[in-house]
């Protein structure tokens, strides 16, 4: 006898999504991601005085995310030049990415004037790691093992992994001093194998904000140099250490003039405030103009079957920013004001906190340099903040300074004071 089909109900699901027959009846809840979460928790909050210092997202004085003036200016331009939405070619925006190595490596510097790098843009910083992470584990003649600093961005670690490569660490952090372990580093540096990768936050590390000193930036130079190490450099905040381009580039520069090739990774979310753009441009410095340009094929061919090409919208703000030079000097000095504010409300914390008659060394707050502060807060403080002063931030102790204002700095002061006293 024929079956009779009777047709669907609107609310009746196919009897393929039932739970024994579906492909991801397998699937296991993941956690929720670290800092989003803190987030959820400091939007149900009912506290007025509450303060979210979790998000690594710049605030102004209000506490209002901040969109730069000439960040605007360059978008009313673009907009203007009633641009067509064809597709940029496999390596983006060529008016962006070449900007974004000279901004990297000094203008005239010898490595692009003479075509020894191999840029493309990529999809922010992430994006622009993972191109990285993708043609290391194709090409990397040496033992896919890249070595991360303890801590390190959360992220590196699942990007690293899913790009094939084998995630190993060597020590950075002192929590004794809340400072950079310089003599630690070396040790474990010096016990890599040679031909593995190393990454290095180029400046402003995150999340502990602490960066080693030129000479100890040196010694470093020389001792990967010595071991046979390819540096690899993450660098996502570009200006926003000490407000100048050019000094928080200087361990990048140092490293080429020691004869490093390198892998350089940079991304223009905080720079430029282009966080949800997805700006960004990674390149390899070759050792000649033939090698950058089969490096440079093979990029295109790592590229292609990920996402066929970037987005062009926040290239060409970028690019406006960057090939403009009075807009660009415009920019440097909005640049320079955001880095003021956050150097200027780490010592507005730290005084506070004197004010308040702690007793503890909170000068690693002024020493250490960018968007966080590694406050050497224990979690069990760290859960009294958040319970009893509404004050959110991430387990490990890190606060986002951008998060402070002259509004909520005495309060916070107050809040950390009662907590680790
Ligand atoms: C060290 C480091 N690298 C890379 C990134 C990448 O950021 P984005 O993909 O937003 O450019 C971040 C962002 O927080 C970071 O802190």
């Amino acid at each position: 006898m024929m079956n009779t089909l009777r047709p669907l109900r609107l609310f009746q699901l196919p009897v393929a999504s039932t739970r024994s027959s579906s492909w991801w009846a397998g699937v296991p809840m993941g956690p929720p991601d670290a800092i989003l979460g803190v987030t959820e928790a400091f939007k149900k909050d009912t506290n007025p005085k509450k303060i979210n210092l979790g998000v690594g997202a710049y605030r102004d004085d209000q506490g209002k995310p901040y969109v730069l003036p000439t960040v605007k200016i360059a978008e009313e331009r673009v907009i203007k030049k009633n641009l067509d939405k064809e597709y940029a070619g496999i390596t983006g925006v060529p008016e962006f990415f070449k900007a974004a190595i000279n901004l990297a490596l000094g203008e005239g510097n010898p490595w692009t004037s003479s075509g020894l790098n191999a840029t493309v843009q990529g999809i922010s910083g992430t994006g622009s790691l993972r191109i990285g992470g993708a043609f290391l584990r194709r090409f990397f003649p040496g033992n896919k093992d890249i070595y991360l600093p303890i801590p390190t961005w959360g992220n590196h670690i699942p990007l690293f992994k899913d790009s094939g490569l084998n995630v190993k660490t060597y020590r950075y952090y002192e929590p004794k001093t809340c400072g950079f372990d310089f003599q630690g580093a070396l040790e474990d540096i010096r016990k890599i194998p040679e031909n593995s990768i190393i990454l290095l936050h180029a400046c402003a590390h995150n999340p502990t904000g602490v960066d080693p000193k030129p000479e100890q930036w040196a010694e470093i130079s020389k001792l990967i140099k010595q071991k046979k190490l390819f540096p690899f450099f993450d660098m996502a905040y570009q200006g926003f250490a000490s407000g100048d381009m050019d000094r928080d580039a200087a361990a990048v520069r140092l490293f080429l003039k020691d004869g490093h090739q390198i892998g350089l990774a940079q991304s223009f979310a905080k720079n430029m405030g282009l966080y949800g753009e997805r700006v960004g441009a990674f390149s390899f410095i070759c050792s000649s103009k033939e090698e950058a340009d089969k490096v440079m094929s093979q990029l295109k061919i790592v590229i292609r079957p990920l996402y066929s090409n970037p987005p062009v919208h926040g290239a060409r703000i970028a690019a406006e920013l960057l090939n403009d030079s009075s807009l660009r000097g415009q920019w440097l000095a909005e640049v320079k004001g955001m880095a003021d504010r956050v150097i200027s409300m780490r010592n507005q914390l730290k005084d506070n906190l004197k004010k308040e008659g702690s007793s503890r060394n909170w000068s690693h707050i002024t020493d250490q340099i960018g968007m966080f502060c590694f406050t050497g807060m224990k979690p069990e403080q760290v859960e009294k903040l958040m319970k009893e002063h509404s004050v959110y931030l991430t387990k490990d102790g890190r606060i986002a300074i951008v998060g402070i204002t002259t509004k909520n700095v005495d309060y916070l002061a107050h809040a950390i004071h009662q907590v680790t006293k």
